[in-house]
């Protein structure tokens, strides 16, 4: 099993002063990948838990835009939970980890900044298969 990180915490850079605040996350230098794709997920609750999936190209950033929501990510051994609840607060998650999102607040805006354009056939969906998978 590779000991590469699980994931990232960043608290990207916040130009606040009296008129509110500016978040700026800029491709390859808050983040460690330039950004080809960003979507984002909201009309969640608290009861859906979403991504179960793993990905064998794509790296991911995730923030918050507006509420909470918490993110489990596993390599098969180590496993980590991380909470987003700040706008300038997100984390990166590199290739080949399974997440799990889940806990999404009523105003949960998660934005999802990624690394590839979208290609369906490579995410792994199924569990057992990651783990075959990333022993191999
Ligand atoms: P899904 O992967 O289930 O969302 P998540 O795991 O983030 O909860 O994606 C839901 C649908 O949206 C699925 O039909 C694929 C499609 N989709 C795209 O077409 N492009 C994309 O960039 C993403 C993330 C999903």
């Amino acid at each position: 099993m590779s000991s590469k990180e699980l994931c990232r915490k960043i608290t990207f850079p916040d130009f606040g002063d009296d008129r509110g605040n500016l978040v700026v996350v800029e491709g390859a230098i808050d983040i460690p990948f330039e950004i080809k794709r960003a979507f984002y997920i909201y009309g969640s609750d608290s009861t859906v838990v979403r991504g179960c999936h793993a990905n064998r190209e794509s790296e991911f950033v995730l923030i918050n835009v507006s509420g909470s929501s918490k993110v489990m990510i596993t390599d098969g051994e180590r496993k980590e939970v991380i909470s987003l609840s700040r706008p300038r607060d997100g984390v990166y998650i590199p290739k080949m980890m399974w997440k799990e999102m889940y806990e999404f607040s009523p105003d949960s805006v998660l934005m999802v900044l990624a690394s590839t354009h979208y290609d369906g056939s490579e995410y792994i969906r199924d569990y057992d298969a990651f783990l075959k998978e990333i022993k191999k």
